[in-house]
C-alpha cells in the first residue's frame, strides 16, 4: 500500500464520525482477511514517525483537529503526543475491527484465515512488532479476556477460586503467551502424530487451539480451573472443529492430571498448587517418560530449576518482543 493510500486510512480512522460497521460493510469480504495486518502495518509506519512526516500541510492540520475534537480538554505540546494518541486510535480501531471480524465472519473462514495467519511467518513477524495483535486475533475467535475479568471485577470469587494465581489484573498480552511464539514454539519440537500435549494453566485456550490447527495429528489438552475462561476456548474449539483439542475445567492440582508427552507451564501456578503439580508428575515419571516445557518466567522457573529427576534438554529463545522469555523443554 502507497503512503498516499496509508495517510488516507490514518485519517479516516482518525475522524471522530468513522464507525466501524459501516466502514466494514464497504470492503469485499475476500479482503478481510488482510484488514488487521494492514492496520498493524500503519500503526508500524505511525511509530517510526514516517506517516506523520509525510502528511502534506493541510492533512497534518486536519489530523490535529480530528485529535482534538476526539479529547477536547487534553492539550497537546509535542509532537510525541500526536503520535501516541494516533497510535491509541488505531490500537482502539483495531480491536473493534476484529471484534466485527470476529461477529460477521463464519467460523469456517475463521478457520481458514487461522491458517493462513499462523502459517505465514511474515504474518507473525508483523505481530512481533505490535503489542494489541494478538488480542485482535484474541478477538476474532470470540476469546475476550478482558470481559471475564470485567464480569468479575466486583464479585466474591468462588471458594474454588481461591488461593490460585488468577491474575485478574493482567492485560492478554502479559497474561497469555504470544500467538507466534506459540506457531514457532510448536515447530520447534517437530511433534510426531499421536503426541499427547498439556497445556497446564489454558486460560481462554490460545494454546490447544493454535497448535490444534496446525497439527490436526497431535491432541492437546487445556486444563482451565476459571469456568469463564473454559468456556470461551470450548466455543472456539466447537467453532473451528478440532477433534484433537479437549478442554477440561478443573483445578489441575486436585483432579489429577491427564497423561501427556509434553506439560507447558507459563507461570500458571503458586505456592501449594505448584507443589501438588510436581508432586502428580512426579509420580509418572516413575512409569513413563514425558517432557516439561516450562516459559522462564518466575516460578514454576526457578522452582522447576531445582528438581533433580527434571534435565534440561532443548532451549526455545523467543524473540525479544515477548520480553526474552525463553521455553526450556526439560525430560524426565
Ligand atoms: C498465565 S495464564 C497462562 C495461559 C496459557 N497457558 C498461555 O500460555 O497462554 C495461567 C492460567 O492458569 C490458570 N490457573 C491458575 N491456577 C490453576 C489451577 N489450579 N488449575 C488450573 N488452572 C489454573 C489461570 O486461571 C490462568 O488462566
Amino acid at each position: 500500500m502507497s503512503a498516499k493510500s496509508f495517510n488516507q486510512l490514518l485519517l479516516t480512522v482518525c475522524s471522530p464520525s468513522w464507525e466501524v460497521e459501516p466502514w466494514l460493510a464497504k470492503i469485499p469480504r475476500k479482503k478481510w482477511p488482510d484488514i488487521l495486518p494492514l492496520f498493524w502495518k500503519l500503526a508500524q509506519k505511525v511509530d517510526k514517525g514516517a506517516l506523520l512526516k509525510q502528511l502534506s500541510g493541510p492533512q497534518k492540520t486536519q489530523l490535529q483537529k480530528q485529535l482534538a475534537s476526539q479529547k477536547p480538554q487534553k492539550r497537546r505540546k509535542r509532537t510525541d503526543s500526536t503520535k501516541l494518541e494516533t497510535l491509541f486510535l488505531i490500537e482502539t480501531a483495531s480491536l473493534r475491527i476484529a471484534e466485527q471480524l470476529g461477529k460477521k465472519s463464519s467460523w469456517l473462514e475463521k478457520r481458514k484465515w487461522c491458517l493462513r495467519w499462523f502459517n505465514s511467518p511474515t504474518f507473525l513477524k508483523l505481530t512481533e512488532g505490535v503489542l494489541f495483535s494478538d488480542e485482535c486475533i484474541d478477538r476474532v475467535l470470540g476469546l475476550f479476556e478482558r470481559k471475564v475479568q470485567h464480569r468479575l471485577k466486583d464479585v466474591t470469587l468462588p471458594q474454588t477460586y481461591q488461593e490460585e494465581a488468577l491474575y485478574l489484573d493482567l492485560d492478554p498480552e502479559d497474561l497469555y503467551t504470544p500467538y507466534r511464539v506459540i506457531c514457532h514454539w510448536g515447530k520447534s519440537l517437530k511433534l510426531k502424530p499421536g503426541t499427547q500435549v498439556v497445556d497446564l494453566g489454558s486460560g481462554v485456550g490460545r494454546i490447544p487451539l493454535t497448535l490444534g490447527l496446525l497439527y490436526p495429528k497431535v491432541k492437546f489438552t487445556g486444563i482451565e480451573i476459571m469456568r469463564e475462561r473454559h468456556e470461551m476456548a470450548e466455543k472456539a474449539k466447537h467453532g473451528l472443529k478440532l477433534r484433537n483439542v479437549t478442554f477440561l475445567c478443573r483445578n489441575a492440582a486436585k483432579r489429577g492430571l491427564p497423561p501427556a508427552d509434553y506439560y507447558y507451564f507459563f507461570n500458571p501456578f503458586v505456592g501449594g498448587t505448584l507443589r501438588q503439580v510436581f508432586r502428580q508428575l512426579k509420580n509418572f515419571s516413575s512409569h513413563r517418560s514425558f517432557k516439561v516445557a516450562v516459559a522462564q518466567i518466575e516460578l514454576p522457573w526457578k522452582f522447576i530449576q531445582r528438581l533433580n529427576w527434571l534435565k534440561p534438554v532443548h532451549e526455545f529463545s523467543a524473540d525479544k518482543a515477548w520480553e526474552g522469555i525463553g521455553i526450556t523443554v526439560f525430560s524426565t
